[in-house]
């Protein structure tokens, strides 16, 4: 199902944003073409990836530097081993749509 999530416009490119919609807490991330949508909480100790920084496709989580992969989630250094829940992504108009 997807839901409205926000005007593409608020999201600045290479700066991940937390939302809560539906009970879920995810970040996204606009990389200037492309939106991606991550849940928000980092898989090794919950640290809140809002405050992340990100390099191309890499996200480093702000507490022990893990780091995840945003296309897939994807745990690419440790201490968190457990990737990240990624959701599908539309662009409708100048809204971003997510599916929950
Ligand atoms: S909470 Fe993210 S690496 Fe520890």
């Amino acid at each position: 199902m997807f839901v409205k999530l926000c005007d593409k416009n608020t999201l600045t490119v290479g700066e991940p944003k937390a939302f809560k919609v539906k009970g879920h807490e995810v970040i996204a991330v606009n990389v200037g073409d492309k939106i991606f949508c991550l849940d928000a909480r980092c898989t090794h100790a919950g640290a809140p990836l809002a405050e992340s920084t990100l390099n191309e496709e890499v996200l480093t989580c702000p507490w022990h530097y893990s780091q995840f992969n945003i296309t897939n989630g994807v745990a690419l250094r440790g201490p968190a081993e457990k990737p990240l829940k990624t959701y599908s992504v539309e662009e409708r108009e100048n809204f971003v749509f997510i599916d929950l």
